[in-house]
């Protein structure tokens, strides 16, 4: 089988790798059909992980179950099956459930990399969709299986939408209440559809790339250009232009200028808002920071991320960063941070996209075949030829002719 590797920075391979077989009594095997590309990928191409040459990457796959340990059975083409970007530490009960994304302090290192399975390679150990079956399996209805269309719907359930979602609830986002988003990747825009799915009575997408803005506006949300601005400025304006709030004030009633919830979706990458050719990891927290109402809540769902090679400085490459503490504690600002739990979402998100009120598909821009994946890899990097989200389809030969055109 084929499968995707990283080679050395900024270098993608597609390589032959045998098939895998069940290792465990929880492992489970899938024919993988459709897999994505994430942001979070992006760190490990862009050498900013400890990943090492030749592991396999790739978290977020959709396919069928073929085989599972328990019941010894090969299942033919039955139900469709998506598994989730992380493996779940199902030893660890009181976190099973809740936060099964999170470890507890005294966690050893060794679960701490399994944990991050994604940036050490998902299928590395556990090659080409051999996965915990009974912790990050999950059943998909009928419509999951053909047109492609609909399975991406529902790929991203592996990542990006629960990751979008989770967001909004890091943030405190409710109904009626006002939100700024930092970044317009898949992860920023589909926090954005999931804030409007809640409620939220107004919702700034910040970003400066064209294409991903006019995305976050597909879904109803107001773009904001970075090119053209600090971006807080820019939505304290919008705000104040708001006629209708100044009118739904009590005499002597002010109205703060910025919003009750912020939502850091790029994380250690950020680019400076002075000079983009640059990285700043804090420009988006301390955008957060400032353009968030004092007593409002603030989601970290981007990654930060330690060791770092590459970073600017040695504080950097350890996960250390300046922020502006005593704004955060002036402010009296509440922040949610950490890895998402995908499975605690995922029902109610695929029920949402099995009704038709979610519509996460939106956001994706490419459909490729995994030779395609180097160069797609580079051009999603540099944000370029308006890739948002690519998704990689795996098509049997002899399915290739019948399919085309779909
Ligand atoms: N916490 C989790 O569980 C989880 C899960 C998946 C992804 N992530 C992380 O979320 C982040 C975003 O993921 P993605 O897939 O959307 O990635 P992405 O790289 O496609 O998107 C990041 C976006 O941020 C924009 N950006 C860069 N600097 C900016 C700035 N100063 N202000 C505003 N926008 C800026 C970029 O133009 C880009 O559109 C990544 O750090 C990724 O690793 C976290």
């Amino acid at each position: 089988m084929k499968a995707v590797a990283f080679e050395n920075k900024h270098k993608m391979a597609v390589l032959s790798r045998p098939k895998p077989h069940l290792k465990s009594p929880t492992d489970a095997l899938l024919r993988v059909t459709t897999a994505g590309i994430c942001g979070s990928d992006l760190h490990m191409y862009d050498g900013r992980t400890t990943l090492k040459k030749d592991t396999v990457v790739g978290h977020e796959i959709i396919g069928h179950r073929r085989r599972d340990w328990r019941s010894g059975i090969q299942y033919k083409e039955r139900g469709s099956c998506r598994s989730s970007f992380q493996y779940s530490l199902w030893i660890l009960r009181e976190l099973s459930s809740r936060r099964h994304a999170c470890l507890p302090d005294d966690e050893s290192r060794q679960s701490r990399r399994r944990l991050w399975l994604y940036r050490h390679g998902t299928l590395s150990r556990r090659s080409g969709g051999v996965c915990l079956g009974s912790s990050r399996g999950f059943q998909l209805p009928e419509a999951a299986r053909d047109r492609r269309r609909r399975v991406g719907r529902f790929l991203l359930l592996s990542d990006v939408f629960p990751t979008g979602y989770h967001a909004t609830e890091l943030a405190g986002v409710g109904p009626g209440k006002t939100v700024a988003i930092l970044g317009a990747g898949p992860v920023g825009l589909l926090a954005a559809h999931s804030a409007l799915l809640k409620g939220a009575s107004e919702v700034y997408v910040v970003d400066g790339v064209t294409e991903r803005l006019k995305k976050a506006a597909e879904f109803g949300a107001t773009p904001v250009d970075l090119r053209e601005g600090d971006p807080a400025e820019q939505i304290f304006v919008l705000r104040a232009g708001r006629r209708a709030h100044k009118q739904s004030l009590r005499p002597g009633e002010e109205k703060a200028r910025g919003v009750d919830c912020a939502i850091d979706a790029v994380g250690y990458q950020a680019r400076s808002d002075e000079n983009p050719s640059t990285e700043n990891p804090t420009q988006t927290l301390e955008n957060c920071i400032r353009v968030v109402n004092s007593t409002g809540h603030m989601g970290i769902i981007g990654v930060f991320l330690a060791p770092d090679p590459d970073a600017r400085n040695e504080d950097s490459k350890k996960g250390i960063f300046r922020v502006p503490l005593a704004d955060i504690f002036d402010k009296a600002l509440t922040i949610g941070s950490g890895q998402a739990p995908v499975k605690r979402y995922n029902e109610y998100l695929r029920e949402l996209i099995v009704s038709g009120r979610a519509k996460p598909g939106k956001i994706v821009s490419h459909h490729i075949q995994i030779e395609e994946v180097p160069e797609a890899y580079e051009k999603f990097d540099q944000r370029a030829d308006g890739y948002v989200k690519v998704l990689i389809r795996f098509v049997a030969d002899h399915v290739k002719s019948k399919s085309a055109g779909v």
